[in-house]
């Protein structure tokens, strides 16, 4: 039985929530594993209109078990909202599930978020504020707090005690801010492990347990490969393996169990935050894409930078995640343009290149160079089937086909669900 990944192959925001949703109808299980409330996917469904950032997209389909693997970050406040305002429309959440090794956002995570991009002035990473950065660093510095520390509360005020201590120092002595009290954020806390606890399993053996039942899942990524830590436009990233290699690493599955990666792309591209892009459009064409498609994150409110659809960053996308197919969203919204361009390659001091520079200081000089084809300008949100779309519409998949050397397998053309075209099934 498939297990599938589905992976943001741009700078996030691709639409992979509505494509989970989508998919969840057929899946037994739907995963997260990797980044935390940075997340902002958006659903519109039969139970309404979401803005998802930590409980998986399948959450609205009754059957389905969804977990949020150890990979993840939580903020329990923006959880337990989350559930909250799922409950408050209907949505149960009764299959719901959080590994015990999933580290917390901590109160100081947030604040040491937000002075560390204030003290990078102009270098700014632009990152969401959600404490991602400081909690994934004290992940990998052996700082951390987990879910299931909660539950042992002497044990949980011995550890707080000693990660205060030093992060109160560098709040003082850094940042010249107000110390933390520890009895404060204990309490809290303890409060959120109570509320937390109904939730809290050994995630990785109920994966495990769903793969001998032979029951489908369906693993959700979140960010996308160039906000990779290691493959993305370092230091523009997140702090997150975002890519394949996550999900295993994010929910404890090997990789020998992947039956299929699919890479989602926007029909042109999109980057929230800051550094380079190398087909960002500073003119009006940006502009009509961002107002007409209502670009802006999910997660901040900010309006998102756009662009033509860069295929070098796509073609390094699908190689290092090994994408098996990919999924295309908002086709629709290119049906406003006359004509539409592709970045084949970038010219970079008298050299074409054809895979992106590690370096973002050569990224940012490289020059796209752009192949133009004819728009179609007609709605195709209304279309369920690749033959029936313009063939302009079929011409551009086809050569992102070509150019990403991978098979399309779905392509949206609207928000709701049946705005879809299942070019094959995944699932
Ligand atoms: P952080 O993940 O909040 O540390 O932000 C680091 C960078 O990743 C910033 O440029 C953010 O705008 C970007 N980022 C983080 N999460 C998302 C997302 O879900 N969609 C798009 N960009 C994101």
């Amino acid at each position: 039985m498939p297990v599938i990944a589905v992976i943001g192959a741009q700078w996030g925001d691709e639409g992979k929530g509505k494509i989970v949703d989508l998919l969840a109808e057929k899946a037994h299980m739907v995963v997260r594993f990797s980044g935390g409330s940075n997340a902002g996917h958006t659903v519109v469904n039969p139970c309404g209109e979401f803005k998802m950032h930590l409980i998986p997209a399948g959450i609205f389909h009754r059957e389905v078990t969804c977990i949020i693997g150890n990979g993840v970050v939580i903020d329990p406040a923006v959880f337990l909202e989350e559930i909250e305002a799922l409950k408050s429309q209907d949505v149960s959440v009764d299959r719901l599930f959080v590994s015990d090794r999933a580290h917390l956002i901590m109160p100081y995570h947030l604040q040491l978020d937000a002075l560390e991009e204030e003290s990078r002035g102009s270098g700014a990473i632009g990152t969401t504020k959600r404490g991602i950065g400081p909690a994934y660093m004290d992940k990998v510095g052996r700082l951390g707090i987990r879910t299931g520390d909660l539950l042992e509360r002497d044990a949980f005020l011995e550890r707080l005690r000693l990660v205060l201590e030093q992060k109160n120092r560098i709040l003082t002595r850094v940042y010249q801010a107000q110390p933390l009290v520890l009895e404060e954020i204990y309490e809290k806390y303890c409060h959120y492990g109570e509320l937390l606890a109904p939730f809290i399993r050994e995630t990785d053996l109920m994966v495990e347990e769903a793969l001998e039942r032979k029951q489908k899942v369906l693993l959700e990524g979140a960010q996308g490969t160039l906000l990779d830590v290691d493959f993305g436009t370092y230091p523009y990233v997140t702090s997150t393996t975002t890519m394949t290699g996550g999900a295993c690493s994010g929910l404890g599955l090997s990789p020998l169990k992947l039956d299929g990666i699919a890479g989602v792309f926007k029909a042109y591209i999109t980057r929230v935050g800051g550094g380079p892009m190398p087909t960002e459009l500073l003119d009006e064409t940006g502009e009509l894409i961002r107002e007409h498609a209502h670009e802006r994150g999910a997660t901040t409110g900010r309006p998102r930078r756009c662009g033509w659809f860069d295929a070098v960053v796509g073609r390094f996308s699908a190689r290092v995640n090994g994408f098996s197919s990919f999924i295309l969203t908002r086709l629709d919204i290119l049906s406003i343009l006359p004509s539409i361009k592709i970045c084949t390659a970038y010219r970079h001091d008298g050299k074409t290149l054809t895979s992106p520079p590690s370096s973002v200081a050569m990224l940012a000089r490289c020059e796209p160079l752009y192949e133009e084809l004819p728009g179609w300008q007609t709605d195709i949100s209304d279309i369920r089937r690749f033959e029936d779309l313009p063939g302009e519409a079929r011409t551009y998949v086809e050569r992102l086909e070509e150019l990403l050397n991978c098979p399309v397998s779905i392509i949206s053309v609207g928000e709701r669900r049946e705005q879809t075209i299942m070019v094959k099934e995944l699932l």
